[in-house]
């Protein structure tokens, strides 16, 4: 190759990333929340991120305000809770994180939230669907099992649904499997990352701690399992009615956040487990499954299947896909009845 050319190829890479870079808006919907509040701050410590958008039926512009004065590059604009202020904020945008509604309260389940959220969620979605149907709309509001599935019917019933570009945040399942089990180890929980598959919420999250090399046995393996699959209650205990995770939550969204954001930037085999639009177990009705997915430029860009797994691990999975299957079709009515 001659000199010019390979310059010149240098040259445009550089300018490729420098855009690609320039042009990576986020928007948080519920930004002024538990979650919203430092998942924004992580996002504005985010170098890939070069704008900020964000919206909350209260106080975003407050929110907006006092993390603009971070010195990092990127720009901040906290909208106005008005449809136009949510349009604004939404356009342009190659993200959208949702962490609007309520949390859990002691002794609630995250299917006692449906009620309140389904709605919220659904009406954010509409105006993603209008302002930004091309973009990675990111779910964290509760429960995710049934909010992902009326997202995907919203934007269906727009007609602009992209199965790529839908996700479950449950890298919060993930980021617990992989503490807790270096807990028990003593090693160091940077270094492990456990697979989670299913959903997210009690039995339908399911770790294969086995796929790691590890082996727990008897009661230690059943304790380990239970504290993945409720460990969110015991945040929800320990803050006596002040909300569920709101911190490792938002590290767990800005993680995700980042992964796509690598992910849409070139890098290759970027893989994080995520609840998504799935062919593994559409024949026993779940249309939605958490698996490791690998991201691409264009959202998902390949579903891994579960993999090998014990017969105790198979036996997690045959609860979660029935009380996935059920979660995921209440889902689907709900938006159906109320379009
Ligand atoms: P929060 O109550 O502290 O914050 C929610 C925010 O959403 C509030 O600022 C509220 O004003 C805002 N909001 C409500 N309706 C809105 C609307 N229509 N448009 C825009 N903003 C709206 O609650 P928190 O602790 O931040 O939790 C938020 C959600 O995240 C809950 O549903 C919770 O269950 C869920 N969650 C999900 C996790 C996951 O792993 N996916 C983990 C932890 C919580």
């Amino acid at each position: 190759m001659s000199f010019s050319r390979q310059v010149f190829g240098a040259v445009q890479r550089r300018a490729f990333s420098a855009s690609t870079r320039s042009n990576s808006k986020v928007a948080v919907l519920g930004a002024s929340g538990g979650i919203g509040q430092p998942l924004s701050l992580l996002l504005k410590l985010n170098p890939r991120v070069s704008e900020l958008g964000l919206y909350d039926v209260r106080g975003g512009p407050g929110v907006a305000a006092d993390i603009s004065h971070i010195n990092t590059k990127s720009t901040v604009k906290g909208y106005d809770p008005t449809p136009s202020g949510l349009k604004e904020c939404l356009t342009g945008s190659e993200i959208v994180l949702i962490p609007a509604g309520v949390p859990r309260k002691p002794g609630m389940t995250r299917d006692d939230l449906f009620n309140t959220n389904a709605s919220i969620v659904r009406d954010l979605a509409k105006a993603c669907a209008d302002a930004a149907p091309e973009a990675n709309i990111l779910i964290i509001s509760n429960p995710v099992n049934s909010t992902v599935p009326i997202t995907a019917e919203v934007f269906k019933s727009k007609g602009v649904y992209n199965p790529k570009r839908l996700f479950g945040v449950t890298t919060l399942d993930v980021v617990r499997a992989s503490r807790f089990i270096s807990e028990l180890k003593g090693t160091d929980p940077a270094n492990e990352n456990i697979t989670v598959v299913g959903g997210h919420s009690g039995a339908t999250i399911v770790p294969l701690l086995s796929q790691s090399g590890y082996e727990l046995k008897g009661d230690k393996l059943d304790e380990y399992v239970r504290r993945v699959q409720f460990g969110g209650d015991e945040v929800v205990q320990a803050k006596g009615g002040a909300g569920s995770a709101t911190l490792s939550m938002a590290m767990a969204g800005a993680r995700f956040a980042e992964s796509l954001l690598k992910a849409a930037q070139g890098q290759k085999g970027v893989i994080e487990p995520t609840f998504v639009d799935s062919p593994l177990y559409k024949d026993q009705g779940c249309d939605f499954f958490a698996s490791n997915v690998e991201l691409g430029p264009n959202g998902v860009e390949k579903i891994h299947p579960v993999g090998k797994i014990t017969p105790y691990e198979q036996k997690l999975l045959d609860v979660c896909l029935k009380d996935l299957a059920g979660n995921i079709k209440k889902g689907v009515a709900w938006a159906k009845e109320n379009p």
